[in-house]
């Protein structure tokens, strides 16, 4: 039996072992996904915290349920190690490390670079090896491949099988999650994408094999790039009607019943997330390598970046309105999360919304359920969350609605407040009739 065969058969009766390398928002439900599949999983993480935390039997990721943890722990499928050596018994590795933007606005590859080189220590023949982490087009064949197999010499498609397969998870929602989503599949070779297939589609409902890595790492760029330029379209619009005196919700909302053609996309004050403000910068970052300038993700950017600096101007503008001044008013920021009912701060605009009020001098406070502290690391300050609401919320001289969470309760916000600025449409129809409220 060729080593393909033997490795195509042990993941098929689930004997084969294996490791999540990053147990992160993506790693750790896929880990979850294979275990309640019958396989036995490691995840192993340099960060001891979340090491230590998973094995007091504690879940610190808001999808996976703590019980899921003790169970899957108690039977014995899955656990983690910050030890790196638990690879050298993995037979199916996958890869979900951060891929996060330098200060300079280019790809920071350190992490996937340092998780494959912990790989490539023991990396043997018979296996398979799935690059999740979003990345730019090309990642896989000219840095994955070369690392795990320059050394060892193990031959691609034969001795070792290497694939990326992009991660959709879309944190907090409950329809489509990892188990559900389908999953796009390209490899090196025909027999990677083979192998990886045979492995994935034992625990994942649908698995979509593409003709190359290039081609799976691409799609996730077109769907992320898709989102954030149709965002920066929107939020364009947003400041359009505003110029306009029309309402961009009421257009928004009177596009969406056309039941072909149109897509509803929503305005806001800014990207947030590890994602969509960050992954089509890998693909321009790329373009620019072959010269090419990409042009709509320029712009899109550019417009989406602004936006934390229009939500502050017309929070300027609707109070100076009122007769009131920003400088020294008391501001409340409801929602610091990225986007509504998560827990992931990372590239919140609420952060930028928060600077810039506080750069004019307001005397800003946040709440979040969900963020009991935020820490903008460029500034250097911290703040935490007040404790309730409502007390919050009728101290306050404005009130600036960031992330729409479902924790609140919007009629007595609207009650108790004396001016909102309403970045969401959180409060709908009570806002368009409230002079309370202005609306982006
Ligand atoms: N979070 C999402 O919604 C989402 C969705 C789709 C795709 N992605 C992509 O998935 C990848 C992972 O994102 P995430 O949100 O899970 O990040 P995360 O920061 O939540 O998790 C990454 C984990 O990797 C660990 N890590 C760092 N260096 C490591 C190393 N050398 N070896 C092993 N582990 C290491 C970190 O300690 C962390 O626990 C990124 O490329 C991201 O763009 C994320």
């Amino acid at each position: 039996m060729s080593t393909k065969e033997s490795l195509i058969r042990k993941l098929q009766d689930k004997t084969a072992r294996i490791g999540i390398l990053g147990m992160g928002y993506v790693g750790m439900p896929l880990a979850v996904v294979f275990a309640e599949a019958g396989f036995n999983v490691t995840g192993i993480d340099p960060d001891q915290r979340k090491v230590d935390t998973f094995n007091k039997g504690v879940s610190y990721i808001q999808d996976v349920p703590t019980e899921t943890v003790v169970r899957l722990r108690k039977a014995g499928k899955l656990n983690m190690t910050a030890d790196f050596a638990a690879l050298k018994d993995m037979d199916a590795v996958s890869i979900c490390v951060p891929t996060p933007l330098r200060q300079t606005g280019d790809p920071d590859m350190s992490f996937i670079l340092s998780a494959t080189e912990q790989l490539a220590k023991y990396v043997h023949a018979g296996m398979v090896v799935v690059l999740e982490s979003t990345t730019y087009p090309g990642t896989t064949r000219e840095l994955t491949w070369p690392m795990l197999t320059e050394k060892s010499g193990l031959k691609i498609g034969e001795d070792i099988f290497i694939c990326f397969s992009p991660e959709r998870v879309d944190p907090g929602r409950k329809d489509w999650t990892t188990l559900n989503t389908p999953k796009v599949m390209g490899g090196i070779t025909r027999a990677c994408a083979e192998v990886a297939t045979a492995w994935y589609s034992r625990a994942i409902k649908t698995v979509v094999p593409v003709s190359s890595a290039e081609a799976a790492e691409m799609a996730k760029l077109l769907e992320n790039t898709f989102r954030m330029i149709n965002i920066g379209l929107v939020n364009e619009l947003a400041i359009m009607c505003e110029r306009l005196g029309v309402d961009v919700w009421e257009v928004i909302d009177a596009a969406a019943t056309k039941p072909f053609g149109f897509m509803k996309f929503t305005p806001g004050p800014g990207l947030g997330g590890h994602c969509i403000p960050i992954d089509p910068l890998y693909l321009s970052w790329k373009m620019k390598e072959l010269n090419y300038n990409a042009k709509f993700i320029d712009l899109a950017s550019e417009i989406n970046t602004n936006m934390p600096r229009y939500v502050v101007a017309r929070v300027l503008d609707a109070m100076n309105d009122r007769g009131k001044v920003l400088k020294g008013s008391k501001v409340l920021v409801l929602g610091a999360a990225y986007k509504p009912d998560i827990d992931d701060v990372r590239e919140s605009p609420a952060l930028d919304v928060i600077a810039l009020l506080r750069k004019k001098g307001a005397d800003v406070s946040y709440h979040d359920p969900h963020i009991a502290h935020i820490h903008h690391e460029k500034e250097g300050w911290k703040m935490d969350s007040v404790e309730d609401v409502i007390p919050a919320v009728k101290e306050s001289d404005a009130v600036v609605i960031v992330t729409n969470h479902k924790f609140y309760d919007y009629n007595a916000i609207l009650a108790e407040a004396k001016f909102i600025f309403d970045s969401r449409n959180a409060l709908g129809k009570l806002g368009a009739e409230s002079e309370k409220v202005v609306r982006l």
